[in-house]
């Protein structure tokens, strides 16, 4: 199933994995697909991700602003997840980074950009609207994702159920210390909860691009493609979906069979 590759990503009736030269490329390659879709759908809905994988794919879509006049202004962006508890415009909000990443650099439409309100009094309430608030645009169009050193997607932690909705979840220590680098290497900054879209939120999408780079995400792909689909590994769950592309560099997918 992994191919090794330069070669252009295409939409199949399953899940098709690319070793890119290196993860610049990758990035590339997602962005252009975004394009692509853009293109033909103006109006589509992205799912928008944060960490610092997506990052250099909000770049190469700046670029492609620049070069091809690509043209998100009425395009909608729904966030995987926000810190509980957060000040939205704390720099380390997953608001600011989205605000800072993808709606300002990349002329979106403030007012078509969502992310989850973990600051909200009633969270059972909120991940509900947000949840109708992706019903409402007709769904997610094409989703990036990243992936935790445990298998995380979103903040969906081992053991979430692959139907989970929009809910809040418990970090786990690994996922806060992985997470403290955006507070100045102090675990004790990092929340302790997150509301997230669920896997089953995240398998709506019409399309998945997840992204991983570099060593320490070799065996958390290899256990997402070729360990059991089960609850303990979450981005498993990719593997029930139609249309999944996987980008990686060469050290993401060192430890593929
Ligand atoms: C966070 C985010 C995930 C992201 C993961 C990996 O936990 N909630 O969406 O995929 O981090 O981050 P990075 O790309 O920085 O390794």
């Amino acid at each position: 199933m992994t191919t090794t590759t330069t070669a252009p990503m295409h939409t199949s009736s399953s899940l098709r994995v690319i070793v890119a030269v290196d993860a610049e490329s990758a990035a590339r390659m997602a962005a252009e697909r975004i394009s692509a879709l853009i293109r033909t759908r103006p109006t589509a809905v992205l799912g928008v991700a944060t960490g610092s994988t997506p990052s250099p794919v909000y770049r190469a879509l700046q670029t492609l602003r620049r070069t091809e006049g690509l043209d998100l202004t009425r395009a909608s962006a729904f966030a995987l997840d926000e810190y509980v508890g957060i000040d939205p415009r704390r720099s380390q909000s997953y608001r600011s980074v989205i605000d800072a990443e993808v709606t300002r650099p990349l002329g979106l439409d403030p007012l078509r950009v969502a992310v989850p309100d973990g600051s909200a009094p009633d969270l059972v309430e909120a991940g509900r609207a947000y949840e109708e608030g992706i019903r409402s645009t007709g769904g997610v169009d094409l989703q990036i994702l990243g992936i935790g050193h445990n298998g995380h997607i979103g903040f969906n932690e081992p053991g979430s159920a692959h139907d989970s909705l929009t809910r809040t979840v418990d970090l786990t220590p690994e996922t806060r210390e992985a997470n403290a680098r955006f507070f100045d290497g102090r675990i004790d900054q990092v929340p302790t909860r997150a509301l997230t879209q669920g896997i089953g939120t995240i398998l709506r999408a019409r399309e998945i691009v997840l992204l991983a780079f570099g060593p320490g995400k070799a065996a958390a792909v290899a256990r997402a493609l070729e360990g059991a689909i089960e609850r303990s590994s979450p981005a498993s769950a990719l593997r029930k979906h139609r249309a999944v592309t996987i980008l990686l560099d060469k050290a993401a997918a060192s430890m593929l069979g």
